[in-house]
């Protein structure tokens, strides 16, 4: 088997999650390469010490520059803030690394379409870390509409919703909070909760035509916590939109940091000519699903428990009846690479398909902005 040896830049919530991807996935998938994390890099050369100890990183660097360049690594995976990802993610296709990254992909369309460039043209494996794809009741709802039972496809629902920064005494920016700051962050729940939601979406359902969009943002100016000063809040608390996909469903979309007592609430619903699905993330391991085709006098919501080795990447984990949770979609988002990798094919999600994401995105925030219907971009 083929060594890959990893380079992550950024330690963090996603450099926890990938790292430990990269350690469980040959003790649960048949794949052509084993991972090897060869060397984390981070700003703070004792934190990352630490990091490398607690979970096998043979090495530790405070440069990324160094990392991409070293010829002893072969994997670039990239899980700083957005606003690293388009200068890390084209010297990493550059240096012809294979390169992961985590969503959104750029800070907008303009910036994702140069990293779109750079991997393209090095011909290096990429892949964006949109790892609710790889919840298994996500895939199995991904399996149902393709085998066409949901038949004509009429509506698309999904909403995230978190309440973190309703306090207006949070500060905005550095450690922990940059998702705050409009520079490194690039927008608000828009680019970080809604990508997933339209990523998934557009997986499930196909390319989005248009959208109408109205974002808010509640507190105005907050403390930055690097300068120290009261600043203006650039990004959006909350941002919801109508959206016409290319075969005609309508859709809504709502994301938001406001909604008090959820934490994480992603949900989507389908509905289509025979049958409709719903998923919602705090039931992972659940997915609903009506079917109109069941006897009548039975018919109605089932709630189908994804544990059966029938089920999307289930026959890798345990026995049936038995569940699996958050962490384990990175561990089949790295599965699927390698295997893509192994078999010499493209990984989805490509940089392509995040720089589609990218472009909607785009268009909900100019559509947002301008008060009226707004095409997405078409490449
Ligand atoms: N797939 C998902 O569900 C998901 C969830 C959370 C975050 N994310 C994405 O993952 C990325 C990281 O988010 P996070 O929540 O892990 O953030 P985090 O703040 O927890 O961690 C970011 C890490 O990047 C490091 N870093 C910052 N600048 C750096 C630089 N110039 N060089 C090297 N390291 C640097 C920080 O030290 C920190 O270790 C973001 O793009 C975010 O949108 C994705």
């Amino acid at each position: 088997m083929k060594n890959l040896r990893v380079g992550l830049i950024g330690y963090g919530f996603m450099g926890r999650t990938h790292s430990n991807a990269f350690r469980k996935v040959n003790n649960f998938f048949d794949v052509p390469c084993q991972p090897v994390l060869h060397t984390v890099c981070a700003r703070n050369a004792e934190r990352a010490k630490d990091f490398a100890a607690k979970w096998g990183y043979a090495n530790v660097e405070t440069d990324w520059r160094k990392v991409v360049e070293s010829p002893d690594i072969d994997l670039i995976d990239i899980a700083s803030p957005n606003d690293t990802h388009a200068e890390i993610a084209i010297a990493a296709a550059k240096a012809g690394k294979m390169v992961m990254c985590e969503k959104p992909l750029g800070r907008n369309g303009a910036e994702s379409e140069a990293i779109v460039d750079a991997v393209e043209q090095a011909g290096v494996p990429n892949m964006v870390w949109y790892n609710y794809r790889r919840v298994p009741a996500v895939t199995l709802a991904k399996q149902l509409i393709d085998e066409g039972r949901l038949g004509r496809i009429f509506h698309y629902r999904a909403k995230f919703l978190q309440d973190w920064t309703i306090s207006s005494d949070l500060p905005q920016g550095g450690e922990g909070l940059w998702r705050l700051d409009v520079k490194v962050a690039g927008s608000g729940v828009t680019g970080d909760l809604l990508a997933h939601c339209i990523d998934t979406a557009m997986w499930l359902n196909g390319g989005i035509d248009e959208v109408s969009a109205m974002t808010e943002t509640f507190i105005k100016a907050r403390k930055h916590s690097l300068t120290g000063e009261v600043e203006p809040v650039g990004i959006d608390d909350a941002s919801l939109f109508l959206a016409k996909f290319n075969n005609g469903s309508l859709a809504t979309f709502e994301a938001t940091r406001y909604a008090r007592g959820h934490k994480a609430l992603y949900t989507l619903e389908i509905n289509g000519e025979h049958a409709s699905i719903m998923w919602d993330l705090h039931d992972l391991h659940r997915l609903q699903y009506f079917d109109h085709k069941d006897e009548g006098k039975l018919r109605g919501w089932k709630s189908i428990h994804i544990t059966d080795r029938e089920h999307p990447y289930m026959s890798n984990w345990w026995v049936p009846g038995l569940q699996i949770g958050y962490e384990h979609t990175f561990v089949h988002q790295v599965a699927d690479f390698l295997t893509a990798v192994g078999g010499g094919h493209a990984a989805a999600p490509t940089f392509r398909e995040g720089l589609a994401t990218d472009d909607v995105t785009d268009a909900v925030l100019a559509s947002a902005a301008s008060r009226s219907w707004t095409k997405v971009k078409t490449r």
